[in-house]
């Protein structure tokens, strides 16, 4: 069902933990089985220069949360907003359709962490 590239990140996830006073915060949830992730920003110069995450979701869930902070990580505000599902789903080397919306959470996470830090500057 999934392939090795999101096997490996499910089994070894990069970027999982908390922070603490992160410039960015958010917890959101999913709509569609209503799992959930929390994810944490630090933001210097306009760049993430920290992000963590605990995601309480499925294996495309972690597998998209590993590989979706390692794209964000190092790069502007900007180009962060700008990363979609499709975008993790391709770095992914594709994720079964019924699972697609477990990227969805993910790109949601990140911009509402996003918008929590835009809001305290
Ligand atoms: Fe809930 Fe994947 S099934 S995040």
């Amino acid at each position: 069902m999934y392939n090795e590239k999101v096997l490996a990140h499910f089994k070894d996830p990069h970027n999982v933990g908390e922070m603490e006073n992160p410039d960015g915060y958010a917890e959101v949830g999913s709509s569609e089985c209503g799992d959930t992730m929390a994810m944490y920003l630090r933001v210097q110069d306009g760049k993430i220069t920290d992000i963590k995450y605990k995601t309480y979701g499925c294996c495309a869930a972690i597998a998209s949360s590993s590989i979706a902070t390692d794209m964000v990580k190092g790069r502007t505000i900007q180009e962060a907003e700008a990363l979609t599902k499709a975008d993790i789903v391709e770095e992914l080397g594709g994720l079964p359709g019924q699972k697609v919306h477990c990227s969805l959470m993910v790109e949601d996470a990140i911009k509402a962490a996003i918008a929590d830090y835009k809001s305290k500057i």
